[in-house]
């Protein structure tokens, strides 16, 4: 693994006094040093029953020199990571399913088990109403707030200029070519976060070349909170869309909200434009009768239906009939937030329905 922080593990390990100095800070935590030999396996991070946002859990472990030779990570029952343990931290993500996350933690040495602990995650969500409330007792952690010296000997935690580096929509290009070649050495929070711009396959442009300050403010409490709600956030580089929606009659109710990443992700997601789900899902999530497949003509003429997907958009040539080529998700002069520019319904039919 070609990774720099790596190369300083081997002539750093700390004296008695940084783990007298752990010791007193952390509870949990075995120091690392005079471990070396047999040691014991601890977990580092994360606590018991945290709430999470986003499908990625940072794991961290400590495995002194030969306490482990295999160790397994269970999510769910479910086998999602098997390592070989070589450092004596040993730190992954645990990609996460939306609720409850039961996850385990095996290791064995000569095939006898050595450590085996549990410890739970909620992946919460806003847009799903079974998910959006975490079990009593579960809480968000801020791991940021918290005092991790262990972490330190091998990360740098204190964030740097250039993790806000300047990223609008419209430089992008020449953004993207800057994190094929120096990004990954550059940011203090690709060390840990790394794969929050690769586990996913649609991610959003700061994210993509590491400028996480440009959401996260690194003085607030908790550290690196982001401002509420979200406009405050997403128009300050998205200039365009703020001055063409805010000059629209009627905005969409989220949108008048200001949450836009109740739809979009701010950092990553599974769909297009950085969405939680697809288009059609995502509208039915919310509008769950729009779906039965009565909408638009079994509304008002009472006959079989209209198509709302599963079609070609005549329109958007390329792209597949969806609930967006008739609306709006943001913003629309016109009624029911078309997506074109209609007054009445027969002039929106004729749109696609050029001989009707
Ligand atoms: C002994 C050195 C060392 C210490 C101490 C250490 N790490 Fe790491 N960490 C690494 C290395 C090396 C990597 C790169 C992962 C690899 O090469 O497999 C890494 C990667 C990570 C990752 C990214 C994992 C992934 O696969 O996405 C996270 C998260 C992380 N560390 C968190 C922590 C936390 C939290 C602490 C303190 C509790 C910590 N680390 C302490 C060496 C260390
Ligand atoms: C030593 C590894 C490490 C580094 C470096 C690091 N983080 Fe984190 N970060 C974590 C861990 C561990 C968590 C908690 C678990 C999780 O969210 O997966 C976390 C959580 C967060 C959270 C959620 C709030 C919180 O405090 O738990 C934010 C926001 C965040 N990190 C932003 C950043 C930014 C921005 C940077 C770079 C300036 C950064 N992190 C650098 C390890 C790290
Ligand atoms: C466009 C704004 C934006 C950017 C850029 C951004 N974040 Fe975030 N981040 C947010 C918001 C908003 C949240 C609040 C929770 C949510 O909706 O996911 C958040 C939450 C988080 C969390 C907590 C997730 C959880 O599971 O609770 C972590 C960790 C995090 N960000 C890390 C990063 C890192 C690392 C970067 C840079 C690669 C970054 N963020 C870039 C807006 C942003
Ligand atoms: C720091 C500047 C910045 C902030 C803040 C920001 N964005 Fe972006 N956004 C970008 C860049 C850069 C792109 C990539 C444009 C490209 O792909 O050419 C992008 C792309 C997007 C896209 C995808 C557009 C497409 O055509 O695929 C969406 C959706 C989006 N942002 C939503 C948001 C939301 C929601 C927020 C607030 C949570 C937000 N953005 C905050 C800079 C920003
Ligand atoms: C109800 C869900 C929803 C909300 C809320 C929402 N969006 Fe979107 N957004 C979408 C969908 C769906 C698309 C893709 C549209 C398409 O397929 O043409 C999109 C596309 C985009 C794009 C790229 C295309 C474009 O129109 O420029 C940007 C940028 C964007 N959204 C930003 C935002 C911002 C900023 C907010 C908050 C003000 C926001 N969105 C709120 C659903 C939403
Ligand atoms: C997070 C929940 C949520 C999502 C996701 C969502 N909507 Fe909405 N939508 C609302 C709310 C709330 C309103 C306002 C309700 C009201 O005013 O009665 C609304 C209103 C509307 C209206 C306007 C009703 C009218 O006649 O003025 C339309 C059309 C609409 N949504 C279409 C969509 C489409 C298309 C999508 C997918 C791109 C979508 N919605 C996704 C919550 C959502
Ligand atoms: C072929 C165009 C078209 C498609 C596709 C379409 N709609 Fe509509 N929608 C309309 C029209 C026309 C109206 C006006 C109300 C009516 O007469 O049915 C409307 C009205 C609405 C309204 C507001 C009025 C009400 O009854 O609450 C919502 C919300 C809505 N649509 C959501 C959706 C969702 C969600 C989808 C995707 C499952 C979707 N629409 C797909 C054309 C369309
Ligand atoms: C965004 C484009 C779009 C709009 C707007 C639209 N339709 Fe359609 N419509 C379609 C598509 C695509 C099909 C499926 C055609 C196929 O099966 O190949 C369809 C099918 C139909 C059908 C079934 C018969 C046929 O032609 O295949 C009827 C009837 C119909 N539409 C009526 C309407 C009416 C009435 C309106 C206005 C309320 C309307 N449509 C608005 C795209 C649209």
């Amino acid at each position: 693994m070609t990774y720099v922080t790596k190369l300083k593990l081997t002539f750093l390990t700390p004296g008695p006094l940084a783990c007298l100095v752990f010791l007193a800070v952390l509870t949990i935590f075995s120091c690392p040093a005079g471990a070396d030999n047999g040691g014991v396996i601890a977990l580092q991070y994360p606590p018991d029953k945290v709430v999470k946002e986003f499908g990625l859990l940072n794991v961290s472990l400590s495995v002194p020199a030969g306490s482990a030779d295999r160790i397994t990570v269970r999510d769910n029952d479910r086998e999602i990571i098997t390592i070989v343990p070589d450092e004596k931290f040993e730190c992954f993500a645990v990609p996460l399913v939306l609720g409850m996350n039961e996850i385990r933690i095996i290791a064995e040495r000569d095939g006898s088990g050595v450590y085996d602990t549990v410890f739970h995650a909620y992946l919460r969500s806003d847009l799903e109403a079974r998910y959006r409330t975490a079990p009593e007792g579960f809480r968000k952690d801020y791991f940021h707030d918290g005092a991790y010296p262990q972490c330190a000997e091998c990360h740098i935690l204190v964030p740097r200029e250039h993790d806000k580096k300047p990223v609008s929509p419209d430089s992008f290009i020449a953004e993207r070519f800057d994190k094929d070649t120096v990004i990954s050495v550059t940011s203090t929070c690709y060390s840990c976060h790394r794969k929050m711009a690769s586990y996913y396959p649609y991610v959003h442009g700061p994210v993509a070349v590491w400028s996480c300050l440009s959401c996260h403010e690194v003085s607030s409490t908790p550290k690196y909170a982001v401002k509420k709600p979200d406009t405050d956030v997403c128009f300050t580089c998205h200039v365009d869309q703020k001055n063409n929606w805010a000059g629209k009659k009627v905005t969409h109710g989220p949108v008048t909200l200001g949450n836009c990443a109740i739809c979009h992700s701010p950092h990553a997601a599974p769909y297009p434009f950085n969405l939680y789900k697809a288009t059609w899902d995502l509208c039915v999530n919310c509008h769950a009768e729009k779906g039965s497949g009565k909408h638009v003509l079994g509304d008002s003429f009472s006959t079989a239906g209209h198509p709302t997907r599963g079609k070609a958009d005549p329109v958007k040539i390329g792209k597949e009939l969806t609930c967006a080529s008739c609306h709006d998700p943001h913003a629309s002069n016109y009624p029911h937030l078309w997506a074109f520019d209609v007054d009445s319904i027969f002039e929106l039919c004729r749109k696609c329905h050029y001989d009707k």
